[in-house]
């Protein structure tokens, strides 16, 4: 770690390339040697406050929807989505031993932080796919910076200004990024495998929850029937995972995962909320990097 040039007060430190989260560099690189993907494994890649935690609660509804017919005893009403679909390196392989993973029944579903160039080998030899979530860079900076201010609370440590947290985010300093070159990275692989990766948008999931959960079964191999659509299948996944029912479970609402109190993965849920944070420079300065970056490769966001 001390040959790891570092950043952010020594709370970032980039490796191959990206900037990690001190605490987790032994969990990327144990994942990165000891992770083994199987060809029907399904990982969920993000950015961090991309809406991860609604991705993994989909996801899990999606593929055991015929365990679970019941819809008083699904495990989202008793389970943070943390819980039931993992990470890799900040979960899973973060801790002293390298874990089982027997209990995992197929299809494996496992969720990950990390840039492209970043992932187990096995990822990419195998066939498992990969369903990518990202979030327009504006609305990801607000929500990472309240985040990062409850985290800092909870340790006793004061706020930071938005201005502080902006100026490393835009120079691409920020948790498994750059932001951007993690997207890059993704939107890239997309285009020449699409078998292989699917990519969605936070905003579009928003305004068309429906279109995108038939589209994510139909990758996934497990497209709604037409008697499931019939009965309102995706309509209740849709509604099961909203962020208006997924925050108002008593299970989401106290206690902690991953050192954060479970209700700060929960704040707005809203697109478009930057408008009440950034400053008009604030917007044209990510714009422009946005434009930069992703419209040269016919990614918008
Ligand atoms: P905001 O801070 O903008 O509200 P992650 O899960 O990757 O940590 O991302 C957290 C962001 O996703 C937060 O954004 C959070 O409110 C939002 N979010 C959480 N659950 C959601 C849901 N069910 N639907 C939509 N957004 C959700």
């Amino acid at each position: 770690m001390l040959s790891l040039p570092s950043a952010d007060q020594g709370l970032l430190y980039q490796y191959q390339g990206s900037w990690i989260p001190p605490f987790f560099i032994q969990g990327v690189i144990s994942c990165q040697n000891y992770f083994h993907a199987h060809d029907t494994d399904i990982l969920l890649v993000t950015s961090p406050k991309v809406g991860t935690t609604w991705l993994k609660a989909i996801l899990f509804s999606l593929l055991n929807r015929g365990r679970y017919p019941n819809a008083q005893q699904h495990p989202l009403l008793t389970n943070s989505p943390h819980e039931l679909v993992p990470f890799l390196e900040m979960q899973l392989y973060n801790k002293k031993q390298v874990p089982d993973l027997t209990p995992f029944t197929s299809p494996r579903l496992f969720s990950s932080h990390l840039m492209f160039s970043l992932l187990p080998i096995s990822v990419k030899d195998s066939k498992c796919k990969i369903v990518y979530l990202c979030r327009n860079p504006k609305d990801t900076f607000v929500s990472i910076w309240h985040f990062r201010n409850k985290i800092r609370a909870n340790l006793g440590k004061d706020a930071s200004t938005i201005e502080q947290d902006f100026d490393n985010f835009s120079k691409g300093i920020s948790s498994f990024g750059s932001y951007w070159d993690h997207v890059v990275s993704y939107w890239k692989e997309s285009l020449e495998n699409p078998e292989k990766i699917f990519f969605l948008k936070y905003e579009e999931m928003k305004e068309q929850p429906t279109i995108f959960l038939k589209r994510l079964a139909e990758f996934l191999e497990c497209p709604f029937s037409p008697e499931e659509e019939v009965k309102g299948a995706i309509n209740d996944i849709s509604r099961l995972c909203s962020f208006e029912n997924l925050s108002n479970l008593d299970v989401n609402k106290s206690g902690k995962v991953m050192m954060a109190d479970k209700s700060t993965y929960f704040r707005l849920g809203k697109v478009g909320d930057w408008m009440n944070y950034l400053t008009v420079e604030m917007s044209e300065t990510l714009d422009r990097i946005t434009k930069e970056k992703f419209h040269s490769i016919g990614l918008t966001i």
